[in-house]
């Protein structure tokens, strides 16, 4: 059984920077208090300007620091290496020009950059600005030169309507997001062990249509394959995530490419499969599908009493037949009842390197969960059950295995 990634006994120093994005972050610092974590919290001077340190200290349950407090230690020590050292994460949201400016040339001339400098823990960036500020060649060039420090990882910014009014790029990951990377940081300690690889991943319940209107579909919502996404995309490897219809946005960094039926699915997915070290199956595959299509809306009265059925293909099966020793191919299998025979005969029979078995008759995990729980069986012979956890760090648990 693996050990859960306890985020109770974890601490998070959020660095606020002066930007309008500052606001997203009390939005994150409460949800990490809430979470269990313990958080603390340093504001630059500027980062004031947009929101206060009571704020902060408020969502936080602990004094927000300013420079103000730098040269007043509260403890023995001096403030930023007291910081610095109690921190198992930094965060700097947003993160403005200036600061990477001054992280990149590794100066030290307020309490955030001290205490950055006296840290040895990985560091999250999520940059904010405008889009000429963040297209700048200075910028970019400070952004690559910081990335090249194996302790920063970098949350890429997103387009659309900035504060200034400009359309483009410099917008600040949203703090759900930044909230799912500080879990992956908190779960791997900063440890990139899929870098250079690449992971193939589906979600979601694939549909078969009868008509425009109707179609053979199942509950899945593919969000055990977005986590995977996210721990794949955190621990350093390119990911394209192949899915179905869903409710989620892709976060930035994941090659997404949607898709509705099986048949769908297994062209995109045979398509990139050549480079493919990783390929994991969670994707619900309707087994079925109606065998004729109608283009036009059937009228209720000429819908048949018997739908007449046709096989889909098996994607993974078929993945299994074609795969490179190298590649290492996971499935899923969601059963009610006993669900590890099943899991083993289709291990097997789709000749698959392991296979996740989890129950959908238990409260609370499986189809549309955010949580879930499992057994992970592979072909030497490894039965390892991961308790109820949250399908991120189910991902992670797996990842783990595979790794
Ligand atoms: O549906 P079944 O329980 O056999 O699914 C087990 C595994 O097979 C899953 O990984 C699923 O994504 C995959 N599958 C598939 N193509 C199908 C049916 C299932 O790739 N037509």
């Amino acid at each position: 059984m693996p050990s859960s990634t306890n985020l109770k006994s974890k601490r998070v120093l959020i660095c606020v920077g002066g930007g309008i994005a500052a606001y997203k972050v009390c939005e994150l610092v409460s949800t990490l208090f809430k979470s269990g974590l313990e958080v603390r919290v340093i504001l630059t001077k500027s980062a004031q300007e947009f929101i206060t340190p009571l704020t902060l200290s408020t969502l936080s349950r602990h004094q927000a620091y300013t420079d103000d407090n730098f040269w007043q230690p509260i403890y023995s020590r001096p403030l930023h290496i007291e910081l610095g050292q109690w921190a198992d994460l930094i965060v700097i949201a947003p993160l403005t020009a200036n600061t990477l400016a001054k992280l990149a040339y590794g100066m030290a001339d307020n309490l955030l950059t001290n205490t950055v400098l006296a840290s040895t823990c990985p560091a999250l960036l999520a940059p904010a600005m405008n889009t000429d500020m963040w297209e700048q060649v200075a910028v970019q060039r400070n952004w690559r030169q910081l990335l090249t420090d194996g302790r920063f990882y970098g949350i890429e910014t997103g387009s659309g309507l900035l504060a200034c009014d400009r359309i483009g790029a410099g917008r600040m990951a949203e703090a759900a997001e930044i909230f799912v990377y500080i879990q992956s940081l908190l779960h791997t300690q900063g440890n990139r062990d899929l870098a250079g690889k690449q992971v193939l991943i589906s979600a979601g319940g694939t549909r078969e249509f009868l008509d425009p209107v109707r179609f053979i579909g199942n509950p899945s919502t593919g969000k055990m394959g977005l986590a995977l996404a996210q721990a794949a995309l955190h621990r350093g490897a390119k990911v394209i995530l192949v899915h179905c219809p869903a409710s989620w946005d892709v976060p930035l960094g994941i090659e997404a490419i949607p898709v509705v039926s099986a048949e769908e699915m297994q062209q995109v997915m045979f398509k990139h499969l050549a480079n493919a070290d990783i390929i994991i199956m969670s994707a619900a595959v309707a087994d079925v599908k109606p065998r004729d299509y109608s283009s036009e809306k059937l009228p209720k009265r000429s819908l048949p009493e018997n739908l007449p059925l046709a096989p889909v293909p098996d994607i993974v099966a078929e993945i299994g037949n074609r795969k490179q020793p190298h590649q290492y191919l996971i499935g899923f299998a969601a059963q009610t009842g006993d669900i590890i025979t099943p899991a083993k005969e289709k291990l097997q029979r789709k000749k698959l390197d392991a296979i996740v078995a989890n129950p959908i008759d238990k409260v609370d995990s499986g189809f549309g969960s955010d949580n879930n729980q499992a057994v992970f069986l592979d072909k030497s012979g490894r039965e390892v059950e991961i308790p109820a956890c949250s399908k991120l760090e189910m991902a992670h648990y797996l990842f783990d295995f595979v790794v």
